[in-house]
């Protein structure tokens, strides 16, 4: 059964599972992408307010499950949204692992960050602009910011991130990739939130700020004074998926309080980061000395 045609089941496979693959669903983008807001210098809130589509009306949380919702028009960025690493390998290689389904090196998650990165680098030099869609290019990033952080993102490739491991979420059917992108965000929010995702997000900023999470202040440093440094942010999460995203989950398995009370801190905590590196690495990106350099 893995014989020749592997390769063209594979392709099926992938795009079958396109849906489940696109990240932290809407919730979590949107808290990732809101904590960021928070954190945001004046020059990086007005460089995003001015590249905002008008939908957005300023908020840029709302746009940032677009690269989601522009998937069937935008084939080529669904590779971007994760990189995999081989079966029961538990670090992360960029050269490696930052490919698509197909082989294609470069295209996945860490790349993107640093495309967009580059993109919007520009945005202090109008030659450069021109070249680029700057709306799609602050939107892609803040998206990307969000997938790199969820654990099953950085899954294996065997099972497409969790994708084909079917498991129980209490009395429902789903499978172990769902779980890391919606189940465990969605039964927080109805068990300790009132279903309210605003009264959610405010509570993670207050474990930011109150230093819960004891390393939040390092968060948004990048080593050698880097803009933003995606490999790093995939090597957590991929030693994430196997400490806890895999761990004694078996197929057909129910996962119900002690999978979720257990693990959703670990949730919290990529989200949160998530929310401060986005602010960190937009606030470099559009810093005044960005503007200098672009300007010489
Ligand atoms: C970089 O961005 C351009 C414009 O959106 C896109 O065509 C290209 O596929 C991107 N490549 C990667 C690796 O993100
Ligand atoms: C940039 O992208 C946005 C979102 O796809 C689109 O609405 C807008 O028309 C694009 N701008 C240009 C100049 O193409
Ligand atoms: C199971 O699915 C039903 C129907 O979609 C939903 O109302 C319920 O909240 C789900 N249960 C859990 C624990 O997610
Ligand atoms: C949701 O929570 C926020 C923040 O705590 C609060 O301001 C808002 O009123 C709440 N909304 C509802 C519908 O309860
Ligand atoms: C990082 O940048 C700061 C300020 O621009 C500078 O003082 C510091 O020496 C730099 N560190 C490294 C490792 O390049
Ligand atoms: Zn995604």
């Amino acid at each position: 059964m893995y014989g020749s045609d592997s390769g063209l089941l594979r392709k099926l496979v992938f795009l079958l599972f396109i849906p489940g693959i696109l990240g932290w669903g809407p919730e979590g983008h949107y808290a990732t992408c809101k904590i960021a807001e928070g954190y945001l210098s004046e020059e990086a809130a007005v460089a995003v307010k001015e590249l905002l589509p008008e939908s957005a009306k300023g908020d840029l949380a709302s746009v940032c499950s677009w690269p989601d919702d522009i998937r069937k028009q935008y084939r080529w960025s669904a590779a971007l949204h994760f990189a995999d690493t081989p079966d029961y390998v538990c670090n992360f290689n960029d050269h490696r692992d930052c490919h698509d389904p197909s082989g294609s090196k470069g295209r996945c998650v860490t790349w993107a960050i640093f495309n967009y990165t580059k993109q919007l680098s520009g945005y202090h030099n109008p030659t450069l602009e021109s070249k680029y869609n700057l709306t799609e290019a602050l939107m892609f990033l803040s998206h990307f910011f969000g997938d790199v952080h969820q654990p099953l993102h950085m899954g294996y490739l065997g099972d497409y991130g969790g994708n084909l491991i079917a498991v129980q979420w209490y009395e429902n059917k789903t499978n172990l990739h769902r779980v890391w992108d919606d189940k465990i965000i969605e039964s927080a929010l109805k068990s300790f939130y009132n279903s309210n995702l605003s009264s959610m997000i405010k509570s993670l900023h207050q474990k930011i700020e109150t230093g819960w999470f004891n390393d939040a202040s390092s968060w948004g440093v990048c080593p050698n004074n880097e803009t933003v440094c995606p490999i790093q942010y995939a090597s957590e999460s991929t030693v994430c998926a196997c400490k806890y995203a895999y761990t004694n989950v078996t197929p057909g398995i129910t996962l119900g309080d002690e999978y979720f009370l257990s693990r959703l801190p670990v949730v919290e905590k990529k989200l949160a980061q998530g929310g401060v590196r986005l602010a960190a690495s937009l606030n470099r990106i559009f810093s005044p000395e960005a503007q200098l350099v672009a300007e010489c």
